[in-house]
């Protein structure tokens, strides 16, 4: 059988003994083109926070794809959908969060937050975190600090600074008068699952304020109950002057989202931002669907205890493997598997995707399992018995060294 080696979207080698190609999905599974079926705990990058073609998501879609997919004369034109989706979005951002826009991905939603953060405060520098990811686009991969390519991309967008993780001092340190806003994930998710230390975020909230500093929150990754509480920042009392969202918000549809304070809201006058599709009907009727299904069926309820369980077995997995295993990590169904090089996590990548398991693999030698947010009991556990036996074949044939690329 052939090898390939594939860049994954984060520029990690992954060799695969066989190209697969997925055909369709439903719930947890997907099926590829001969008919194989694999259990999926990467939700297509977090995205599918329902599940592959959930009833609910695929009706809403249908239904408004029938009706109006874009709004005449957008932007100008009031869209029922989207005022639905807006009333909505209030019952669950956090408190002050009261005007939102609509993107079409993370990075979008990233840099739009930014821009307009400096138009507010007047000021050009913005802070973030070394380890953070903010998208692809030319400014948020300046502000990503674990960005390995961005030397390939040079001239970055100037007026970024990054401090270390988790240290709060650092950043009291660097902020000044010239800095409009701090930018930061409540867990880095491509970063490889790091969790700050407690009382991170608020300290950091508290010193934003004191400077006239927005606090610009990443939540595209951790938003819509992916932690276990609707916004990972509710779980921690924290309140962002931003708050940008995608991912999981429309369950597999590309939208996204910002949210911010009337003050910040205050400094924005209308042109300053707007796009062609944002907030077009279909993706509003894709999230419409997603939020009331989260809300209706306590989606952040079940995940916290899905985490919980996932832990607790992962937990005794880091006992048992060690030589594998350095420890386990996360919130929710956000969980990373740190292991002591990438070459390992390219391996189990490879064993898990044989015994007909996806799980997705991420920056500094982690696994990061982020299945759908409404996976059964029965479903988390016959993957975590897959990955055992993907570590238990790691064991037998790891007498030699394992090669990160294929030979
Ligand atoms: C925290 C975070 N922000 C932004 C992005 C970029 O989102 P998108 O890929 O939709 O542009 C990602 C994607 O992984 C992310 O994890």
């Amino acid at each position: 059988m052939n090898s390939i080696e594939i860049e994954d979207s984060l520029g990690l080698t992954i060799c695969m003994k066989q190209p697969v190609a997925i055909e369709r999905g439903l719930g947890s599974h997907v099926w590829d083109d001969k008919g194989a079926q694999y259990l999926d705990f990467t939700a297509g990058w977090g995205v599918t926070s329902l599940g592959h073609s959930h009833p609910v998501l695929v009706a809403a879609i249908q239904e408004q794809a029938g009706k109006l997919m874009q709004n005449p004369n957008s932007g100008f034109t009031y869209s029922p959908v989207r005022a639905r989706l807006l009333t909505l979005l209030q019952q669950v951002l956090p408190e002050g969060l009261t005007r939102v826009f609509f993107a079409n991905s993370g990075a979008e939603a990233n840099d739009a937050a930014v821009k307009l953060a400096r138009k507010v405060t007047g000021r050009p520098q913005v802070i973030a975190v070394a380890g953070s990811f903010h998208g692809r686009t030319l400014s948020t991969l300046s502000l990503s600090g674990g960005s390995d390519n961005a030397a390939k991309y040079l001239p970055l967008v100037p007026g970024n600074q990054f401090v270390p993780f988790g240290d709060i001092e650092a950043l009291a340190a660097a902020l000044n008068d010239t800095v409009a806003a701090v930018i930061v994930e409540p867990v880095q998710g491509e970063g490889g699952v790091r969790v700050p230390p407690p009382g991170y975020l608020q300290a950091l909230a508290q010193l934003c304020r004191a400077n006239g500093t927005l606090l610009i929150v990443d939540e595209v990754q951790t938003g819509f109950c992916r932690t276990g509480s609707f916004f990972a920042v509710d779980a921690q009392n924290v309140q962002p002057d931003i708050l940008t969202m995608g991912k999981g918000i429309a369950g597999g549809f590309p939208f996204a989202a910002f949210a911010m304070t009337d003050a910040v809201a205050a400094g924005v006058s209308k042109g300053d931002h707007g796009g062609t599709y944002c907030g077009n009907p279909l993706g509003c009727a894709a999230a419409f669907a997603v939020v009331s299904h989260l809300l209706e069926q306590n989606v952040a309820g079940r995940v916290t205890e899905m985490g919980k369980l996932a832990m607790a077995r992962l937990q005794m997995l880091a006992q048992k493997y060690p030589e594998f295993v350095v420890e386990v990590r996360g919130r929710g169904l956000l969980i990373g598997i740190q292991m002591h090089n990438d070459a390992q996590v390219s391996e189990l990548t490879q064993r898990c995707l044989a015994l007909g398991l996806m799980v997705t693999p991420t920056r500094n030698a982690v696994l990061r399992i982020i299945p759908n947010l409404l996976i059964t009991e029965a479903e988390l556990l016959s993957g975590l018995a897959l990955l055992t036996t993907a570590l238990d074949a790691m064991r037998a044939s790891n007498a030699e060294p394992v090669q990160a690329r294929c030979a």
